[in-house]
């Protein structure tokens, strides 16, 4: 088969690796993919926002499957544009992509199929939002309903902040534009988060290993929110009886709503539980893989990624004698810019990638570029670097040695990726 795979982060750089491992695929073209992904693929340019151009792409390279890394190309409809073309897309369709592109449609359809999570109300109108708040004080949570680059959920831990937020969502400085004028105010959840991974065809599902993801800059879970500093999989505080309330109180009523809304999802659905004191509960959400979660979870999928995507777009994967169990543990340290997730600089030079991947480890680029021949620093996220073993001491062992060789001015990371895992595991 020829494949197209569309984005250009981390989480794409471990797709193309998966992909070309598979015995399926002849032709890999990326776009428009990054320095890292040059080495395994073709690169073209084209627009994350247009479907059209992504279809015309596809045409004209004789695709026979793209793969979809990043949400706005799906939430956009670019899945919808290819099935009109008698083309083939892995992800769902537009109005099914409406589970992480609107928290309005989500809350709604997890209310109707009575999947569990925070109690909330939704908004459009300022006086409004502001008498609930009234009534309900801090902790809460306050969410801009649509695309906001993970930056629209404030959780506020004062009267003060919930006031502020919700003022300048619906009030005339509108920070999200668009996606912040109608917002969702929910209930603080106290608890342990995870996310799971369910490829999906419509109807059936087949679940990867479980992760948890590490959002704030610095050790111990402290600074500011970034786009993901790290993770392990599988997460021990997903264990298999929480797993299987997950599926059952989550996934298939899911999957069956969205057949009831006209939308069968075929896709990832990524869901962001909180395990709290009464079980599992949906935080969020996502209609794609998690970055940097993707990372870890293909290389521990024990099979081959690209026949699952395959048969999940077919609406086949009832006839997949798909793997039960992941392969070990693998962990993802991410080497940042100093001054992320603030203003960084760019355009520092790069060296140690094969010193770093000699002990098999892998370098994925995130925020890379060719300058002049050079490979230089171009993002906040510079690289993810993968550790895979039998245990997560293992794979974080090999990814934090592998840390250190990687150089570039500025550049820093957390120390403490996995510890809350291994601390699980030793109990
Ligand atoms: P979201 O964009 O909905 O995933 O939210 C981003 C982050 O905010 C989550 O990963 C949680 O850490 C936090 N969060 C969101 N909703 C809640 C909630 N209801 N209770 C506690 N924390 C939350
Ligand atoms: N790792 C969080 C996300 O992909 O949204």
């Amino acid at each position: 088969m020829n494949i197209l795979i569309i984005g250009s982060g981390g989480r794409e750089h471990a797709i193309a690796l998966a992909v070309k491992q598979s015995p399926l695929c002849e032709r890999l073209v990326c776009a428009p993919g990054n320095p890292g992904m040059a080495l395994l693929s073709e690169c073209i340019p084209v627009s994350l926002t247009d479907p059209k151009a992504i279809a015309d792409l596809a045409e004209k390279e004789k695709i026979d499957l793209t793969i979809v890394g990043p949400e706005i190309p799906l939430v956009a409809g670019v899945v919808d544009e290819f099935r009109k073309r008698g083309l083939r897309a892995f992800g769902p369709v537009a109005l099914a992509a409406a589970l992480e592109g609107s928290k309005a449609f989500s809350k709604n359809v997890m209310k109707k199929y009575g999947v569990p999570t925070a109690a909330y109300e939704t908004f459009t109108d300022l006086q409004a939002a502001l008498d609930f708040l009234k009534t309900h004080p801090a902790p809460i949570v306050v969410k801009a309903s649509g695309l906001a680059a993970g930056k629209g959920a404030v959780v506020c831990l004062t009267d003060k902040e919930a006031f502020d937020i919700v003022e300048e969502m619906l009030g005339e400085k509108a920070i999200f534009g668009e996606s912040g004028k109608t917002i969702v105010i929910e209930e603080f959840m106290e608890g342990e988060e995870a996310s799971i991974f369910a490829i999906c065809d419509g109807k059936d599902y087949v679940l990867l290993a479980s992760a948890q993801d590490h959002k704030r800059a610095y050790d111990n879970d402290e600074g500011p929110n970034t786009g993901g500093m790290g993770a392990y999989s599988p997460a021990p505080v997903v264990t298999d009886a929480l797993l299987e309330e997950v599926k059952k109180t989550v996934i298939e009523p899911t999957l069956a709503g969205m057949i009831q809304e006209g939308a069968p999802y075929t896709g990832v659905l990524y869901v962001g539980v909180m395990v709290t004191s009464t079980g599992p509960k949906v935080v969020e959400y996502n209609c794609r893989l998690g970055d940097p979660e993707c990372q870890i979870v293909l290389p521990l999928y024990d099979g081959d990624v690209l026949a699952l995507f395959d048969a999940a777009e077919r609406g086949e994967l009832a006839k997949l004698d798909a793997p039960k169990a992941p392969k070990g543990s693998a962990a993802i340290v991410v080497l940042a810019s100093a001054g992320y997730p603030g203003e960084y600089e760019k355009g520092k030079a790069v060296t140690g990638i094969e010193e770093a991947e000699k002990q098999g480890a892998r370098v994925l680029h995130a925020g890379t570029q060719m300058q002049n021949g050079e490979l230089t620093t171009a993002g906040g996220r510079v690289f993810g670097v993968v550790g895979t073993g039998i245990s997560l001491q293992d794979a974080l062992n090999q990814a934090y040695g592998a840390c250190e060789k990687v150089k570039f001015e500025g550049k820093f990371y957390r120390k403490d990726i996995g510890k809350k895992g291994l601390e699980r595991c030793s109990k």
